[in-house]
């Protein structure tokens, strides 16, 4: 049988949709929140297969979604590339901001510091075919997209309006798209590695496209995702790649004709019904966060008036965006069982 997930990302639309959430595994599960309190470093924490594994299966358990998304994170890659990387608590992650062309070009990618990864991914796969309730889901490897991690590298936190990073994109062209280059290698081997690991999906998170200025956009989203898409594709043609370029607005079309994805994450903001991409295209949302936060009947009519939207189109149903900490998790149990009934 073919998992639901793969099925719609072939195309094929499916009643009723698949469903996943991002940020599924996370601090709004108590199970979650146990094992993270025995991890403090979170950064070796996504590092240790036997804990990976567990968090990512953790809420593939506990609510029979149709996909496990890998439990890591975007900034890895820099991770692996050599620059210091630290979450400071309450505080999101910290980098050591790269300053200039010398430090970009002193960026080495080493893909052995990610492959307890890989590790979790092969544990992920044989758990989950071997338990009834979990074989049905498919496992989504992911990365961010180069500019999304590039802006946590030079600005060296998260928060800001990327000042420093459009900086740079105007004044030194060379040298940002030097960097694109850097992380379009590295970020490409890593999901090349992912694949072979085991993943059956990929997703390029794209959380930052609505700083890119439209005079950019070409050069920091189309081009750096197009190249990894086709590099990924180069190795494994049938592989489906979701991107989710959050808050890219009216360049929604553009970047599924121009990148060669397979689905395309759409954020709580847009009309998903109303989003225009080739008839192949699997769109995936986007509920929003603050209504799973609520539960209950505004929660329900809202994932009734989706579902409605996208039938007989090749749609996922996920969030707009992360699911938020203070979520109930028998919030996100209610919302499965009105999908599925
Ligand atoms: O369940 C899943 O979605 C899988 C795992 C996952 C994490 N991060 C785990 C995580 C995924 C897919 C990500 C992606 C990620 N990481 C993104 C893109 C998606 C998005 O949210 O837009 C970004 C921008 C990051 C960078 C990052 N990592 C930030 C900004 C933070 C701090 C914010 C926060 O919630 O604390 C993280 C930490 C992080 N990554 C946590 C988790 C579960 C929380 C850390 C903790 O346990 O203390």
């Amino acid at each position: 049988m073919v998992k639901k997930l793969l099925s719609v990302l072939k195309g094929e639309p499916q009643s009723p949709p698949p469903v996943w959430l991002m940020r599924q595994a996370g601090r709004y599960l108590p199970e979650y929140r146990a094992l993270r309190a025995n991890a403090p470093d979170f950064v070796a924490y996504c590092l240790n297969p036997e804990l990976a594994t567990e968090v990512t299966l953790q809420p593939v358990r506990r609510f029979h979604l149709d996909a496990a998304i890998l439990f890591a994170d975007i900034l890895l890659v820099p991770h692996a590339l050599g620059q210091k990387l630290w979450f400071a608590e309450g505080e999101g992650p910290r980098l050591d901001p790269l300053e200039d062309a010398a430090a970009i070009a002193a960026l080495r990618y080493d893909p052995a510091k990610l492959a307890p990864v890989m590790q979790t991914i092969r544990n992920v796969r044989a758990a989950m075919a071997a338990d009834a309730n979990m074989a049905n889901a498919a496992l989504i490897g992911f990365a961010g997209s180069p500019w999304t991690v590039a802006t946590y590298m030079i600005e060296g936190k998260g928060g800001t309006d990327h000042e420093k990073i459009r900086a740079l994109a105007w004044r030194e062209p060379q040298t940002f798209a030097r960097l694109m280059d850097v992380l379009v290698d590295a970020t490409s081997q890593y999901l090349i590695a992912q694949a072979e690991a085991g993943a059956e999906a990929l997703q390029l998170f794209e959380s930052w496209a609505a700083t890119v200025p439209a005079g950019l956009f070409e050069a920091a989203v189309l081009n750096p995702t197009a190249r990894i898409v086709a590099n990924v594709k180069a190795k494994h043609p049938d592989l489906p790649i979701i991107g989710f370029p959050r808050g890219a607005g009216s360049w929604l079309t553009r970047y599924a004709e121009a990148t060669g994805v397979n689905g395309i994450g759409v954020d709580q903001m847009t009309d998903i019904a109303a989003v225009k991409v080739p008839a192949r295209v699997a769109l995936q949302g986007n509920l929003d966060p603050v209504l799973l936060l609520q539960g209950g009947d505004a929660m329900r009519a809202e994932a009734k008036r989706l579902i409605e939207a996208m039938k007989g189109k090749p749609f996922i149903f996920n969030l707009g965006h992360g699911v938020m900490q203070p979520t109930p998790p028998d919030h996100v149990a209610e919302l499965v069982a009105a999908i599925r009934s």
